[in-house]
């Protein structure tokens, strides 16, 4: 299996720990050790006894568990705990595809999502959200999309990098067409639990049957990518135990004790995403103000959920732009390049409390720019 380098993981090693302010992160603000376990009176002890030999291979049961309870009709033998999503990305296209599948995938999207498929010799195809119409997906697109040989549909909502998040009523049909079709659904659903509006809160699409695979991890939301926590749930008992017998290759069991502080954290998690969504509302108000002064160099649509937005740049080349920012104002953002993106658009996240300083250094760098 040959795997291209990923675009953005390898930009975001060039600059993510040399950099004053990252306003790309698409992770919302990090906690320490402390904080978390100030959430539960007793935790610190626990923590402090947990024992540290190999783990559960599936995850903990405990974890499981707490897991199971974020949806509505899995249970704890419906889980599976990875070292973040991206394993479980990694190992459910393993599992799930052959060469010569026809897969077809939500664009612009986080790069695993397509390339793993590629690597096994699968041709992938772009179900292109359209900018136009709020980035959104239209199902007679998808239906247009479908061939003899199309083995799973690939879906990220909350989704990155536009923030974009389906009307239920599309996002039920979504499911009745894949159950209909005998098709995969594998939904990326990192970012649930963070729509502005917890109205536009969609079902995981674990809850819609057995034709499902939801993604989860405690990175995006909740704040916590150091846990390297994540999970899928299905109900789908064959590709289950398939991808269970994969994970013996790659890291076999967790971390113990990030499980323990992710059981943790998951149980905690309405307090955990607050906390994060103020902090996004909040720079969502002074990114708006920011777009308003500038709407000649900048347009974009406003995310439902998540933490960043895929403006674009209205004048200028994206890419040298992002990067003479960096280097004279020490602000990183995130060229649309690293998602195949040709159309002058940039990453923006807007998850991190130092947001305010952020605006103010990139200001500062477009007023200097123009005198
Ligand atoms: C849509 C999406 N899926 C999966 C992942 C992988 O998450 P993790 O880094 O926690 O493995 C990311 C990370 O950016 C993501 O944005």
């Amino acid at each position: 299996m040959q795997l291209s380098p990923f675009k953005l993981e390898r930009f975001f090693a060039k600059y993510e720990f040399n950099t004053e302010y990252l306003l790309c992160s698409s992770d919302c603000e990090s906690m320490s050790i402390v904080e978390l376990l100030a959430l539960e009176e007793d935790a610190t002890e626990r923590f402090h006894n947990q024992w540290l030999g190999y783990t559960e291979s599936l995850g903990s049961p405990s974890l499981r568990k707490e897991i199971a309870g974020m949806y509505s009709t899995t249970q704890p033998e419906d889980v599976l705990v990875f070292s973040g999503a991206n394993e479980a990305i990694c190992l459910f296209m393993m599992a799930a595809l052959n060469k010569n599948d026809h897969v077809i995938v939500h664009t612009p999207h986080y790069q695993s999502l397509s390339e793993v498929a590629n690597a096994i010799g699968c041709e992938t195809c772009a179900w292109q959200a359209r900018e136009e119409n709020g980035w959104s997906l239209n199902l007679d697109d998808l239906k247009s999309l479908i061939q003899l040989n199309t083995k799973a549909i690939i879906v990220n909502l909350p989704h990155n990098p536009t923030g974009y998040l389906m009307p239920r009523a599309d996002f039920d049909a979504l499911n009745r067409f894949a159950q209909e079709n005998n098709l995969l659904l594998f939904s990326d659903e990192v970012y649930r639990e963070s729509e502005y509006d917890p109205a536009d809160r969609l079902p995981a699409a674990v809850d819609y049957g057995s034709h499902a695979v939801s993604l989860g991890v405690t990175s995006k939301t909740y704040g916590l990518a150091g846990l390297r926590i994540g999970w899928l749930a299905t109900k789908n008992r064959d590709l289950y135990n398939k991808i269970a017998s994969l994970k013996d290759y790659t890291t076999i069991c967790n971390s113990a004790p990030s499980e323990f502080l992710a059981e943790l954290a998951i149980r905690n998690r309405t307090k955990l995403a607050e906390r994060n969504l103020k902090i996004i509302k909040h720079n969502l108000t002074i990114i708006d103000d920011l777009f308003s002064r500038y709407s000649s160099l900048f347009s974009w649509h406003r995310p439902k959920a998540g933490s960043m937005g895929f403006p674009k740049l209205l004048e200028g080349d994206v890419e040298s732009f992002c990067d003479d920012l960096v280097k004279k104002a020490g602000v990183l953002l995130l060229p649309g390049s690293m998602y195949d993106d040709t159309r002058n658009h940039f990453r923006l996240g807007l998850g991190r409390k130092n947001l305010p300083q952020a605006v103010e250094r990139l200001e500062h760098y477009i007023s200097n720019r123009k005198s």
